[in-house]
């Protein structure tokens, strides 16, 4: 849904194999919310995967595609948004090597995650160019696409705050000058001549005054035009007011997505690292299976022990699956001892096994069909390489990488 008027959001997940109930909480969840009302573009970042997989490759594609099906069985909707695989759209390659000219490498070496995940993964060799540019290919995948926001947990804010420092950077050196001065008198253009005249005295007023009405008097402004004016032209008409120095990369803000606690089987932080997960498309019998063995609260060993809730990995699926009544039910039972586990447990039971079987039968169509997932990607990133170009194309032109008049 490329739609002047709605916000854009741009996420992106590495491709790590089958996913589990913890990445859908955790991440996708939101992102298919966020579908409903925003222009999304989500990416497979299998560039990404190779900065800290490179020795062994092998599984790459099937895990691409798995994450995909995931994505697809969740209920990620290509008619809404733009799907695509980072790696079939080289404009990020392009831009991660330009802003590379202006990143000092301070920045990349201050970046919380490259020395934790050194020493996490001490088993592979990290030093190389590829993990240190980690953060800045990830600045140019975001910054591609000029999205608001970029839908991410904890872990990433450290990765959008980069992205707001090399953009900031880019366009304090090459978003000034007599180039921005055209662009300008470009993007005016668009608009109708009474238009053109409420804003530039919109502009004065807020640059003799500093009002926040005039700010706000722009923005409607730029909020009724249509489509004609794009989005470049009205991301630089809402920075004009500010000064000699245009947003050809927008500072994109971080939507931080609020994540339930999923535990995993053994009650610790369901991750596939602990081998105690949940597939999306789990057979829904082993799914059961798994889930009326897994951890409770340890003082219930007999059935008439009473239990604490607020200590079983159970009570915190509730949570997520279970309504309010019925989880005054759980806890009331445990607490007493009226109930056993495996009775608590079934609500529970029955809401995922519903869950992962829907997402099975979303998933099936792309399964037996593996051509028409091959179809959706290459659409999405058609579409994709559109915004990416045009961004890239400004790019180019402000870096006098393209002569000026050329076609
Ligand atoms: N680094 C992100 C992660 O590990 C994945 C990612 C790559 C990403 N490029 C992105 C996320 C751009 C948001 C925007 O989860
Ligand atoms: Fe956990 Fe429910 Fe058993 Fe209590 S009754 S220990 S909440 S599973």
């Amino acid at each position: 849904m490329s739609n002047s008027q709605i916000p854009r959001v741009l996420s992106g997940m590495r491709p790590t194999g089958q996913l589990h109930l913890g990445n859908y909480h955790g991440a996708l969840r939101n992102w298919i919310e966020l579908q409903q009302s925003h222009d999304g573009y989500f990416f497979v970042a299998d560039w990404h995967a190779l900065t800290t997989g490179y020795e062994d490759t092998s599984q790459l594609q099937a895990n691409i595609r798995s994450m995909l099906i995931d994505w697809l069985a969740a209920g990620l909707d290509p008619q809404r948004v733009t799907i695509f695989i980072q790696s079939q759209v080289p404009e990020h390659a392009e831009l991660h090597l330009l802003l590379s000219m202006v990143t000092p490498l301070g920045w990349l070496e201050r970046v919380p995650t490259f020395k934790d995940q050194q020493v996490q993964l001490k088993d592979r060799d990290l030093a190389t160019y590829g993990f240190l540019g980690y953060p800045l290919l990830q600045s140019a995948d975001i910054l591609l696409y000029r999205p608001g926001f970029v839908p991410v947990g904890e872990d990433q804010v450290a990765h959008v705050e980069i992205t707001r420092e090399v953009a900031r950077r880019f366009n304090h050196l090459y978003g000034g000058g007599p180039e921005f001065e055209v662009r300008i008198r470009q993007a005016l253009k668009l608009l109708s001549g009474a238009d053109r005249a409420t804003y530039q005295e919109l502009r004065r007023t807020y640059q003799e005054t500093g009002r926040a009405e005039a700010l706000d008097g722009i923005r409607d402004l730029l909020e009724r035009q249509p489509p004609r004016v794009d989005a470049a032209a009205r991301a630089l008409l809402v920075d004009y007011p500010h000064g000699a120095s245009a947003r050809i990369l927008p500072e994109p803000q971080v939507l931080l997505t609020r994540t339930p606690k999923v535990p995993g089987l053994d009650g610790r932080k369901m991750s596939k690292s602990y081998g105690n997960t949940i597939g999306l498309r789990e057979d829904p019998d082993v799914v059961a299976r798994k889930l009326r063995t897994m951890q409770t609260d340890p003082a219930r060993v007999r059935r008439e022990d009473p239990g604490e809730p607020t200590k079983c990995p159970v009570w915190d699926l509730h949570q997520i699956y279970s309504d309010e009544p019925t989880r005054e039910w759980a806890a009331a039972g445990c607490r007493s001892a009226g109930i056993g586990c495996l009775d608590c447990k079934k609500p529970v039971v029955d809401a995922i096994v519903g869950e992962v079987t829907r997402m099975r039968e979303r998933a099936r169509p792309f399964e037996q069909d593996p051509g028409s997932l091959d179809e959706l990607v290459r659409d999405g990133a058609r579409r994709a390489r559109e915004v990416a170009g045009a961004t890239l194309a400004d790019v180019r032109r402000v870096m006098h990488l393209t002569r000026e008049g050329a076609p």
